[in-house]
């Protein structure tokens, strides 16, 4: 997958050679400058495993809540960029909505109804583009029912989570990513404000249900903020997730052999896909003091790109860290974060990905293969996945 990474990265990479493949340059930090300062970020990233436990474990030291977060001015004041008790509140008056035994009982015969109805309009086609026609809308469809949203379009819902994540990316100020942002927060609030009403008076299990029946329930506005971020952090991954397990397993003969044998390890495929290639592959941290990190000291106030992606190929923790390998010894990736935000969503996505989606497609889609004559793309850094999955089956 990767190729050799030609000369000294340094602090002249550019975003350019990031979101075209990261790990190179991932590489030759962890090796020579494990937290360089990237002008073209406005960040110092973070990239060795150890040294990102240790930011994760450190919220102290490491503030979420980062001065003019562009993730605030899009989403409001949510979670993810709270911290302390201030973020305990918000999060605890989620959480009961995506506990495992509510995801079990709750969610997962959602998951698969949402999977088979999908394949369901596609299967007689005998060829399409699962990223496009699986694995996005499956994603909008099962975030749409954990959120407690009804009659929401899977396009509405995947606009708007672009929307959001193009605005919380926008350092270049552009107007029109501005523009569609403010449309994509109209639409969540408006599809927000239709269910309150009844999920206050009917409580059910969804996340929104949760946050208005909590010990300490959420406002109005603290509710929209929050969605928000789960909409934009609760979409692409699963979908990023799914395309690259998908294309994974079809191009490696040996995994979708164990895999049709025995079912259960399509949860291996699952975790050795987030590790291999992170659908988050950098969040943001800022420093609270002064601090030593990787050998370099760090001035308080310094911002931060948590490299996730990186620590997932670190070579002292993983051996052959670029090769997809189901059966290598288990050690801890850090594709869901770690400390206090830990991702919320970990047994959803588990359940939804590695339990539902996977072995769903390749059950019903029989003799599935690749489309050679349109090749699969990568693409992305801070989120990173396939851009499309042409296949073919037999109809
Ligand atoms: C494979 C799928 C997923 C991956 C790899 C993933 C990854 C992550 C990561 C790395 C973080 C931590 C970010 C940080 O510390 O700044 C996070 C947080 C979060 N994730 Fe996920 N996520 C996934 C799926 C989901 C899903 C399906 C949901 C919702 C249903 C979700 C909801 C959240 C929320 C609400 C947070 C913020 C938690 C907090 O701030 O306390 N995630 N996720």
């Amino acid at each position: 997958m990767s190729t050799a990474y030609q000369e000294p990265a340094g602090a002249d990479v550019t975003l350019d050679e990031l979101y075209q493949d990261p790990y190179p340059a991932f590489r030759w930090f962890r090796e020579h400058d494990p937290v360089p300062w990237i002008p073209a970020a406005g960040r110092y990233l973070v990239t060795r495993h150890r040294d990102i436990v240790f930011v994760d474990t450190h919220p102290e030291m490491f503030s979420a809540d980062e001065q003019g977060s562009l993730v605030t001015r899009v989403m409001g004041h949510n979670m993810l960029r709270k911290d302390g008790a201030a973020h305990d509140r918000d999060r605890r008056a989620a959480e009961p909505a995506l506990r495992p035994r509510i995801v079990k009982e709750h969610w997962t015969p959602r998951f698969q109804q949402n999977a088979d109805d999908l394949i369901d309009g596609f299967i007689e086609n005998g060829s399409g583009d699962l990223f496009r026609d699986f694995a996005g809308p499956l994603s909008a469809r099962n975030l749409a029912a954990i959120m407690g949203l009804r009659d929401v379009a899977d396009q509405d819902l995947q606009t708007w989570s672009q929307a959001l994540i193009d605005g919380a990316g926008n350092y270049a100020d552009d107007p029109d990513v501005w523009a569609r942002c403010e449309a994509a927060s109209l639409g969540v609030d408006a599809a927000i404000d239709a269910v309150i009403p009844y999920l206050q008076a009917n409580p059910d299990g969804s996340v929104i249900s949760a946050m208005l029946h909590a010990d300490e329930p959420l406002a109005p506005d603290e509710i929209r903020a929050n969605v928000k971020v789960f909409i934009g952090g609760g979409l692409n991954e699963p979908r990023d997730a799914v395309g690259v397990a998908a294309w994974a397993t079809l191009t490696h003969p040996e995994v979708r052999r164990a895999v049709e044998a025995d079912p259960t390890l399509w949860r291996r495929v699952f975790e050795e896909a987030v590790r291999w290639i992170a659908p988050i592959g950098m969040y943001p941290r800022q420093t609270t003091q002064e601090v030593e990190l990787g050998g370099r000291v760090l001035p308080a106030g310094a911002r931060l790109g948590v490299c996730a992606g990186s620590a997932n190929r670190d070579e002292t923790v993983f051996e052959r860290p670029d090769e997809f390998d189901i059966d290598r010894p288990p050690a801890p990736h850090v594709a869901f974060g770690g400390g206090p935000h830990f991702c919320l969503g970990t047994w959803a996505a588990r359940a939804q990905v590695a339990q539902i989606a996977l072995p769903t497609l390749f059950r019903r889609l029989r003799g599935l293969r690749l489309d050679e004559q349109d090749p699969v793309r990568l693409g992305g850094w801070v989120f990173r996945g396939v851009l499309n999955l042409p296949a073919v089956w037999d109809a």
